[in-house]
């Protein structure tokens, strides 16, 4: 579909309390368009309580301690896949005595992963998180993540390992595009959508990876150190906004540590803030061999163990017994477990394991990727092509005959078509071969750009070659070039440049015929020096399933671009908060080469996150957070702001092509609170038709307007003068106005 039928999606939330009271400028109302995001909530937690409640009375210590454990789900360096284990990342066997199922866990975030389950066991490879969060549209996730939670389903999972909320503080990490960008409040609203969209499917999702799991590089034993307030305005808010909006199942913590102690038994973060501060009523399971202790970490809050049960199976049984591990809190883990099944009628069904609709699933991957695509750069109205003036198209790029790039990793999905992948010798394992070289989906650029222009001769060259490749774009009308960056899981990438020659290839190609269209595929940002001398710029991220339909469709204007960046593209390495890569010392999947001196990485830049950094430096990006052009062109006027902080204003299509406006709210919170920078306080996606003009507003989301008061622990909700930006990007911020809220009441 393209962005038809999207007419207004709100970021969500209700107006605080304390700005229902507050007294402040009042400006006249116009008329309200914005409607309110209508996924339904799946928690049905109180029947699940008493379900839980009544499991755990009839259950014995061993079979309490059964649950707290779990393998893979596949045959791994000579073990074979355990009995009724479909495949899947993770296993814990039923408990047909109580009627309880077994645990059938499975990645991930971008679609059902298939380890060893050939042809029948392919999935709907869903475009990286960071172009769902490209398309800032709440509504998508859901749908996206119903997509998900459905194919899991049919796959045989009841537990699947989504929700990737780390916020991208480093341009460097590998596994970026498992992530929606930089800015918390964003992907915790996307997040929390996609959450609900798999547990409306009758599967339990993660959010994951709590937290500050933000490098790649030595990722078993790195520790994050991070001042609190940091932590809480930035890191934590995803996971926040999650918890307590979702009723997400589970939550994963990571495999680092954070400020000295591991995620995993790191009481702060699980007892304290996840459980007793946001009341989350679900699990709280390892990364795969994330767990470093038995008693610490049971007492910490850590409820289940992945992979190797090394701490949680005979160890925490002789932990309870010599009465180190309470077995009130045995009951409280098993009984988390048990709330999650029964919350989405695990309890009630018998799982079977079919094919996935794979129809459904493409037109779901095809969506999210003409939503997410942005278009950087169109010179002289390069874009849209009109096939009727081509007779001659070059397509150039590595693999741009047979697909589209995906992300190495966990993460990886074996697609509906298949996938091809580069540099593995023959006879790795599928479970390792996921994570060791690019793979493409088999979408073919290729194809769908001659099947867009069908009276076209469309010629296709690698790159490989430079002169063969410059020699076709010389003669042909336009020439789009698939550039490519690989990032994969446990590493982080050494370079923001392009790889191999990419960047001399473009500059030749487009000195050549300078109508060069570049279609980025990367798994966040890139350097891009050659961007003026080109006469177009997609990015498109990993575009998943069906990348090069949706690619096809911006190229030759059936869909008009609406995507924005969900994260800052930088001008240099030399302007990030850490402008070398992180050196490793170890091999980050290796857990037997532990570093002499593990590393503690300062996230010096705190609250200073993507756009924040920016600001605060006072330096431009090449690209902006919230930036994306489209075909058409959007005035903003009349801005007015109401006490409860929500803002209206008038939005006019001043082009003559139909489009949607991202329309972004940035808030800059009174002085007293010291912040560095503006921060995003909401959105809406508006759907104009040619010379259309609508009053819309936008709510300010509630989690946008605290500031962590360190000293005190607490959340305040600062009085005083705030500053209210509305505008295209996070640089273009045409309407300002201030306003004073006064009367706070604090929580
Ligand atoms: C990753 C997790 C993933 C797990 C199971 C780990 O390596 O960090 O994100 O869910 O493996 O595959």
């Amino acid at each position: 579909m393209g962005p038809a039928g999207q007419a207004l999606k709100p970021s969500g939330g209700a107006v605080p309390r304390f700005l229902r009271t507050a007294a402040g400028l009042a400006i006249s109302a116009g008329i309200l368009l914005a409607v309110h995001a209508s996924e339904p909530n799946p928690d049905r937690s109180a029947d699940a309580d008493a379900r839980a409640d009544a499991l755990v009375r009839a259950m014995t210590l061993d079979e309490k301690i059964h649950l707290l454990h779990g393998t893979l789900g596949f045959a791994y360096e000579g073990r074979p896949a355990p009995d009724g284990a479909h495949g899947g990342a993770g296993f814990v066997a039923g408990l047909p005595r109580l009627g309880i199922p077994a645990l059938q866990l499975n990645d991930g975030p971008l679609g059902v992963r298939n380890i060893d389950g050939g042809t029948e066991g392919r999935a709907t490879a869903m475009p990286s998180s960071q172009a769902l969060a490209a398309s800032f549209d709440p509504g998508l996730a859901f749908e996206s993540g119903r997509i998900l939670g459905r194919e899991a389903r049919d796959r045989g999972f009841n537990v699947l390992l989504a929700g990737g909320a780390n916020v991208e503080r480093d341009a460097w990490n590998g596994r970026n595009f498992e992530y929606f960008g930089e800015d918390p409040i964003l992907a915790g609203r996307l997040v929390t959508a996609q959450v609900r969209g798999i547990q409306a499917e009758g599967v339990i999702s993660t959010v994951k990876h709590l937290v500050a799991n933000s490098q790649e590089t030595d990722r078993h034993w790195v520790d994050m150190s991070i001042d609190e307030r940091s932590l809480r305005e930035i890191d934590l808010l995803p996971f926040e906004i999650v918890v307590k909006e979702s009723g997400v199942g589970s939550v994963m913590c990571a495999y680092n540590k954070v400020n000295g102690t591991y995620a995993c038994e790191n009481s702060h973060l699980i007892n304290d803030i996840l459980k007793s501060e946001w009341g989350f009523k679900g699990w709280v399971m390892s990364d795969w061999g994330a767990t470093h202790s038995t008693v610490r970490s049971a007492n910490a809050g850590l409820d289940q163990e992945f992979w190797e049960e090394l701490y949680f199976a005979g160890a925490l049984r002789s932990a309870v017994e010599r009465g180190e591990v309470p077995e009130k809190r045995i009951d409280d883990m098993a009984r988390r477990i048990l709330r999650g099944l029964a919350a989405i009628g695990a309890l009630d069904r018998a799982e079977t394991v079919q094919q996935v609709d794979a129809a459904a699933g493409l037109a779901v991957a095809q969506r999210v990727a003409e939503n997410g695509i942005v278009l950087l750069e169109n010179r002289r109205g390069l874009l849209p092509l009109r096939a009727e003036d081509l007779k001659r198209i070059a397509v150039i790029g590595r693999r741009a005959d047979i697909g589209v790039l995906s992300g190495g990793g966990s993460s990886r999905v074996e697609s509906i078509g298949g996938v091809t992948l580069d540099d593995t010798p023959p006879g790795t394992p599928d479970a390792l071969a996921m994570f060791a070289s690019t793979g493409w989906h088999h979408s073919s650029p290729l194809k769908a750009i001659a099947a867009m222009a069908p009276s076209a001769g469309v010629e296709f060259a690698s790159g490989d070659d430079l002169d063969a490749a410059v020699l076709l774009a010389a003669s042909a009308d336009v020439v789009i070039v698939f550039a490519w960056q690989a990032r994969e899981e446990g590493k982080d990438l050494r370079t923001l440049s392009l790889p191999v020659s990419q960047d001399d290839l473009i500059r030749r190609v487009a000195a050549a015929n300078p109508r060069t269209v570049v279609v980025l595929q990367t798994g966040g940002s890139v350097l891009v020096p050659w961007a003026r001398d080109v006469g177009a710029v997609l990015a498109a991220w990993y575009p998943g399933n069906r990348g090069a339909e949706a690619i096809a469709d911006i190229l030759f204007g059936r869909v008009n671009p609406s995507g924005r960046l969900p994260i800052s593209f930088p001008r240099a390495e030399a302007d990030l908060p850490r402008p070398r890569p992180p050196q490793p010392r170890s091999d980050a999947n290796n857990r037997e080469t532990a570093p002499a001196h593990p590393p503690i990485v300062t996230l010096g830049e705190g609250l200073a996150v993507g756009y924040r950094w920016y600001d605060s430096q006072n330096k431009p990006p090449a690209y902006e957070f919230g930036y994306g052009l489209t075909y058409t062109t959007f005035v903003y006027s009349k801005l007015t702001v109401s006490r409860d902080l929500s803002v209206e204003f008038d939005l006019a299509n001043t082009g003559n092509r139909k489009g949607i406006e991202v329309a972004q709210l940035y808030v800059e919170l009174p002085p007293s609170t010291a912040e560095l920078s503006k921060r995003l306080a909401g959105w809406v996606r508006v759907e104009l038709a040619p010379g259309e003009r609508r009053r819309v507003r936008i709510a300010a989301d509630p989690y946008a307007l605290r500031a962590w008061d360190a000293s005190a622990g607490k959340w305040r909700h600062p009085a005083g003068r705030y500053r209210m930006h509305v505008g295209a990007s996070s640089r273009i911020l045409p309407l300002v106005q201030e306003i004073d809220v006064r009367d706070v009441q604090v929580d």
